[in-house]
């Protein structure tokens, strides 16, 4: 997995940590020896996991417990991590909405926005000019496979993604000058809560401990990582596609895969 500490610093920040692929990046971070910054909004869960890490592994854990859909969710954890340098970012926590735009609540909408968007942009750009300025970072933007076509029934939740997938791999480009390196990580279906909050069925999923372990393996590496071959597959044949027929091949996926 290599030595994390010395290529990014000491502490990483992860949003989203309380469960599923967040709470595994955060296994697997304390496991190589970073301290951990936890940001969810079920505190019991990030404390537990916080004594959890601390008593294996020796690390400092810290956590944040607040909605990322609050307009003013960031002077909190400035606050909180003044005094150490956040070395990686990660921009994990997100949830989607199915059914209907017209149908669903604007208020929800607008709350998947602010979490899925709205608080990566604005963390990414707080610590990511530290990290340039220090000529040393690293940030992984979780997006997803749903990132790469429109999926109508989920169609807020796809262009949300694919706005993560395209400021990721955009400012990739942008940091490379700087050391400072970025990992989009577009997972397909994974066993976590995900699907319970969206009120679907999964079908077949990974688990986050090889999703998780597939972007740490591939941060510095590449700019974008697609965990699992059948991803893979999903994601890439919509290159060759008229993008009319790619949203048809979304429409099939949503009705067939991960029906409600
Ligand atoms: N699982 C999949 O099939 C899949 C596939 C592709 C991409 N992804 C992406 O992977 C990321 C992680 O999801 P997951 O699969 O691990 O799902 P999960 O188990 O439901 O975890 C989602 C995390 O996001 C946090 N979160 C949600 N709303 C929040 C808010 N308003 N403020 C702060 N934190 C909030 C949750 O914590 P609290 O509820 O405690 O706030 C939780 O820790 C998401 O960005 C998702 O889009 C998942």
């Amino acid at each position: 997995m290599g030595d994390f500490a010395s290529r990014y610093g000491a502490w990483a920040l992860i949003t989203g940590s309380s469960s599923g692929i967040g709470e595994e990046f955060a296994r697997q971070l304390a496991k190589a020896g970073l301290s951990l910054v936890l940001v969810a909004r079920r505190k019991k869960r990030l404390k537990k996991l916080a004594a959890l890490l601390e008593n294996d592994h020796g690390v400092q854990v810290r956590v944040a417990p607040m909605d990322l859909a609050a307009d003013s969710f960031l002077p909190a954890i400035v606050s909180l991590t003044e005094d150490i340098e956040i070395g990686l970012l990660v921009n994990n926590a997100g949830f989607a909405i199915t059914g209907a735009l017209l149908d669903n609540q604007e208020a929800r909408e607008l709350e998947m926005l602010y979490v899925n968007c709205r608080a990566p942009l604005i963390l990414t750009k707080k610590f990511g000019s530290k990290m340039a300025k220090r000529r040393k970072g690293g940030i992984i933007m979780v997006s997803s496979i749903a990132g790469f076509g429109a999926m109508p029934q989920w169609t807020h939740y796809a262009a949300t993604k694919a706005y993560s997938l395209l400021l990721g791999e955009g400012l990739a480009h942008e940091l490379q000058k700087f050391g400072v390196d970025v990992l989009t990580l577009c997972p397909g279906s994974t066993s976590t809560e995900f699907h319970q909050v969206a009120g679907v069925h999964g079908g077949k999923s990974m688990s986050p401990v090889a999703v998780v372990a597939a972007a740490l393996r591939n941060l510095g590496k590449k700019t974008t990582h697609i965990p699992g071959f059948h991803n893979l597959l999903l994601a890439s044949t919509g290159r060759f596609l008229p993008r009319r027929l790619n949203t048809k091949k979304g429409a099939f996926i949503v009705n067939h895969l991960c029906n409600r």
